[in-house]
């Protein structure tokens, strides 16, 4: 996917990274739900002092906006997406915040035009063949396999590698630190997601170390398969 300048009323783009730079940049994508604005710049930073700067942050949440806003304001060395992105009208309101990428778990033909025009590095969410292969007609070749082990996950991920090797996934759901190390090696994987690395109630606790110290596992599991 790159610049297109198809008119659209909206936030035309071009992006240093694509989507699968963008997934190199950390084997570990934390998928974040911040409910209070003012967590939002300790969290990032408690995740970058663990290694992990690509930061998902879902739009499930009234603060999720502002605090990509922050983020992005504050946290300059943060690769910040946003996450659960079922609408045109949500991606668009998401690049006014400043994503960087955007993540979605499944795919609609509107969402997949904006995307598009938008230039946006998009990660779709798949959880069949058929799903994978229309998001990849429509040029996303990297997607988020979602939800991971409810779908079959690392059975899943190499009875496809087969028939659909281009591909690359980043699977989501119900993935954590006990099996993170058991998908990162596969071929078609190129990171994980999960939202065991912001655990809600140290969030709301302010306990940074506790997100620091599961972020800085995590790496330490990837770096170890290497
Ligand atoms: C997502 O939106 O990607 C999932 O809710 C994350 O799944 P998890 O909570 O099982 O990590």
């Amino acid at each position: 996917m790159g610049y297109t300048d198809e008119p659209s009323s909206f936030h035309i783009r071009v992006l240093p990274m694509n989507t699968l730079e963008i997934l190199k940049c950390s084997p570990v994508m934390p998928v974040i739900v911040i409910q209070d604005v003012d967590t939002a710049v300790d969290l990032a930073r408690a995740l970058l002092a663990g290694n992990i700067r690509t930061l998902e942050v879902t739009l499930r949440s009234d603060a999720a906006l502002t605090a990509i806003r922050a983020i992005r304001d504050q946290v300059p060395e943060a690769l910040v997406g946003a996450g659960t992105v079922r609408t045109a009208q949500q991606l668009d309101a998401a690049l006014e915040a400043g994503v960087q990428f955007a993540v979605s778990p499944g795919l609609t033909p509107e969402l997949s035009k904006a995307a598009q025009v938008s230039g946006i590095p998009f990660l779709p969410g798949v959880a069949t063949a058929s799903e994978a292969m229309r998001a990849a007609d429509q040029g996303f070749v990297v997607q988020k396999l979602f939800p991971a082990e409810a779908v079959g996950g690392i059975g899943l991920l190499k009875a496809w590698y087969g028939p659909l090797p281009d591909l690359v996934f980043c699977p989501t759901g119900g993935v954590h630190a006990d099996n993170m190390g058991a998908y990162l090696p596969l071929p078609n994987v190129e990171c994980v997601g999960g939202s065991w690395l912001t655990p809600k109630q140290a969030v709301q606790d302010r306990q940074w170390q506790i997100i620091t110290d599961l972020a800085r596992q995590a790496c330490e599991i990837a770096r170890n398969l290497k």
